[in-house]
């Protein structure tokens, strides 16, 4: 929405803090573990990050789970993942209406089974008037796949002489991502040591600090949270312009 970022109410810290949740395979075979070991525990972390939320300010958490190139996976893997979404949000839904959360999720969702679009669904509606925290999850997520829909529901608003073609530009083409009500982030972090963006967020993330950091997923704690977020506060964001 705003390009921004933080300093709501005064505070220095993120306002919006994006996830790549990156090294889940590597901690479970770190185990001699299946794969799935290592996403089961870095679900269970979900939790642990969301409810740290409040106290540091983090107003808006964005979740990388599974995005359009996680197909290429091994269909066991693929399958795997498909239950943990459906049973983690079957489980997590009365906890995130009690805490608080909002829950939405950007990506192209026509793509997942039925079943888990029904409940994607569920959980938004449940959760639309919480306000504490607002969790988007990224399934079947991937920016360029997210631009090029954007861009097509743009062409038909066009076509329909509903948009003027003069009239485009960056606020419009935003309103028609699927991140449309959110802020830009302000932070966006990697865990695992990998140094990349995987197309995760890339028209919003324009301005925002990143962290790349060696915890994998399964490993990044609380307190890593906390450090990372009090790090940001140090930064000097200038938005391309210089200080006066
Ligand atoms: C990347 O690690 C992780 C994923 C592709 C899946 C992310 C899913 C979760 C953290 C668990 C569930 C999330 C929710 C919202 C319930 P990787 O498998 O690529 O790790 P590697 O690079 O070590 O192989």
């Amino acid at each position: 929405m705003d390009g921004t970022g933080s300093g709501e109410n005064g505070h220095k810290g993120p306002r919006h803090v994006a996830i790549i949740m990156d090294g889940n395979g590597r901690w479970a075979q770190m185990r001699r573990r299946p794969r799935l070991f290592g996403h089961q525990a870095g679900a269970r972390r979900v939790r642990e990050i969301v409810e740290a939320c409040p106290d540091l300010g983090v107003r808006y958490l964005t979740i990388f789970a599974f995005s359009t190139e996680n197909w290429k996976r091994t269909q066991a893997e693929v399958t795997g993942l498909m239950y943990l979404f459906r049973r983690y949000i079957t489980r997590e839904m009365q906890a995130f209406v009690k805490e608080g959360v909002c829950v939405r999720f950007i990506g192209d969702r026509l793509r997942l089974d039925p079943k888990l679009q029904a409940l994607m669904d569920e959980a938004e509606t449940l959760t639309r008037d919480c306000t504490k925290v607002n969790l988007t999850i990224a399934l079947n997520y991937g920016a360029r796949d997210e631009v090029a829909r954007a861009i097509r529901d743009l062409a038909a608003d066009v076509k329909a002489g509903r948009l003027e073609p003069d009239a485009v530009d960056e606020t419009t083409l935003t309103r028609y991502l699927d991140t449309q009500v959110l802020p830009d982030p302000d932070l966006v972090i990697r865990t695992s040591g990998e140094a990349r963006v995987s197309n995760f967020l890339l028209w919003q993330s324009a301005y925002a600090e990143y962290e790349f950091i060696d915890t994998l997923w399964p490993d990044f704690s609380r307190e890593i949270f906390a450090e990372v977020v009090a790090r940001y506060a140090t930064r000097d964001r200038r938005f391309g312009a210089v200080k006066a």
